[in-house]
């Protein structure tokens, strides 16, 4: 490759998870600490970093398409921009990328991007660099200062996934679970509620599987961090996601209904709702476990907002297994949901297992269970009408006058009247919607 200018601006883009999400803004300030600045709305980046996401469908495919993209339209307005490939497709086909994409320079895994602004000065001089090493929770201490937060803030507090999950490539892109340290992350929401942020979302694979010593050497877990950061003054609203429902613990339950600025929100991932579909994907509950499980919170909190996750056409998966899934969904009445085909996963399990689904029975199974799935929604929405509830203001609406914030059970809110972005505010919630609702001032 031949030596270029250094770049003037960025642009950073994230697919999938939230913790890409929080990776990709880690990385822009990386960026910014270097002197370079977001691209411009509509206008070509100098660098382009595409933050990728390896979980389902063809996730390399539109990788390559992406940068076929970029380059196409650097070379149009006469430039040739610096490609990086972050996130899980750079971990798992990093060699691969390098070999097959001539336009990419760096290629970097998602525990090793603190060393982007190094592989980016390589670049500049010509140079193709890859880095998908995976020390555990090197990068953190690497990464600068939080400065500017948004009013609701990522962080991540655990990586990395030990329960493989049959159909799942996570514990391979983003490898074993380590926990960050308790005084580190203690220490990054003070920074983050200094830059802004009211509402910390606590991020992780597996963030149930948190685990780490207080100031005086307790080990606790998810519920004692979060008791821990209950005690700013100045943060709201607290959440975490994603938990999984083996790892649930009668603290955290107990959390739910003693921590105030706990949300009343709870993403548990159930995938399916037959044993034998469970077993296969080696997911360590039953839906009977699942349930009592869930009715346990519910005791707790009895407000508590329910999402999940959901795979439909599982290897082997038949009508009838698929129907339990149905009925789990009728039991739970989720508020909100993430449902998917299953897609093979290379080097999965699930894989090479016999019996693969056919695209159109799973086309079929998907829009049913999402049916259900978005009459339970504006049922929630629909629950909620005349609750006058706190809503935190994220950003303007699209008219003038109109805010849109979020309320305790995560819905979006929209009104009209005398806001600011962070404020928390009072609203009476007048009408629903499938994916919001309208409020008002009170
Ligand atoms: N196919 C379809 N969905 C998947 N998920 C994870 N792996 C796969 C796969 N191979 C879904 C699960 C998980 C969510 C993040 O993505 O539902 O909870
Ligand atoms: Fe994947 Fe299962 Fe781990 Fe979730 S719990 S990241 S689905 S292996």
């Amino acid at each position: 490759m031949k030596p270029t200018n250094a770049p003037k601006t960025y642009r950073v883009k994230s697919f999938g998870c939230q913790m890409n999400v929080y990776d990709g803004e880690r990385m822009a300030e990386l960026l910014a600490e270097k002197g370079i600045t977001p691209a411009p709305e509509g206008e070509d980046a100098d660098l382009v970093v595409l933050n990728t996401c390896h979980i389902r469908e063809k996730a390399a495919e539109k990788v390559y398409s992406d940068i076929g993209r970029i380059s196409k339209a650097g070379e149009e307005a006469g430039k040739k921009p610096l490609i990086a490939v972050a996130g899980c497709v750079a971990q798992a086909e990093g060699e691969e990328i390098m070999a097959r994409a001539p336009a990419v320079s760096m290629v970097v895994g998602p525990q090793a991007y603190h060393h982007l602004p190094d592989m980016l000065d390589k670049a500049v001089r010509g140079e193709r660099a890859t880095d998908t090493d995976m020390p555990a929770n090197a990068k953190f201490a690497e990464l600068p200062q939080r400065r500017k937060s948004a009013p609701s803030a990522f962080l991540t507090i655990q990586e990395g996934c030990d329960k493989f999950c049959t159909y799942c490539v996570v514990p391979y892109t983003r490898g074993a679970e380590i926990s960050r340290p308790f005084a580190e992350l203690v220490e990054e929401a003070k920074k983050l509620v200094a830059a802004g942020a009211k509402e910390i979302t606590l991020l992780g694979q597996n963030v149930s599987a948190w685990s780490g010593e207080d100031h005086v050497g307790h080990r606790v877990g998810l519920a004692g961090l979060v008791a821990e950061l209950a005690k700013d003054p100045d943060l709201a609203r607290i959440r975490y996601t994603t938990s999984h429902p083996a790892d649930m613990d009668e603290d955290i339950i107990e959390a739910h209904g003693s921590i105030a600025k706990l949300m009343p929100y709870l993403h548990l991932p159930v995938q399916s709702g037959n044993d034998r579909v469970l077993k296969a994907m080696n997911r360590s509950h039953t839906a009977e476990s699942y349930l009592k499980l869930l009715e346990r919170f519910r005791a707790a909190r009895p407000d508590l907002a329910l999402s999940g996750d959901f795979i439909v056409g599982f290897p082997g998966e038949t009508e009838a297994e698929f129907k339990d899934t149905l009925k789990i969904v009728e039991q739970v009445r989720y508020a909100a949901a993430f449902s998917f085909k299953y897609s093979p996963r290379p080097g999965t399990p699930a894989a090479t297992m016999g019996d693969q689904i056919a695209p159109e029975v799973m086309d079929d199974r998907l829009q049913r269970l999402q049916a259900a799935l978005r009459r339970d929604q504006m049922a929630f929405n629909e629950a909620s009408v005349d609750k006058t509830c706190q809503v935190l203001v994220e950003r303007r609406g699209k008219k003038p006058g109109q805010w849109l914030g979020k309320s305790p059970w995560l819905q979006s809110v929209w009104f009209e009247g005398d806001a600011n972005i962070g404020d928390l505010v009072e609203a009476e919630l007048l009408e629903a919607g499938q994916n919001s609702l309208a409020g008002r001032l009170v």
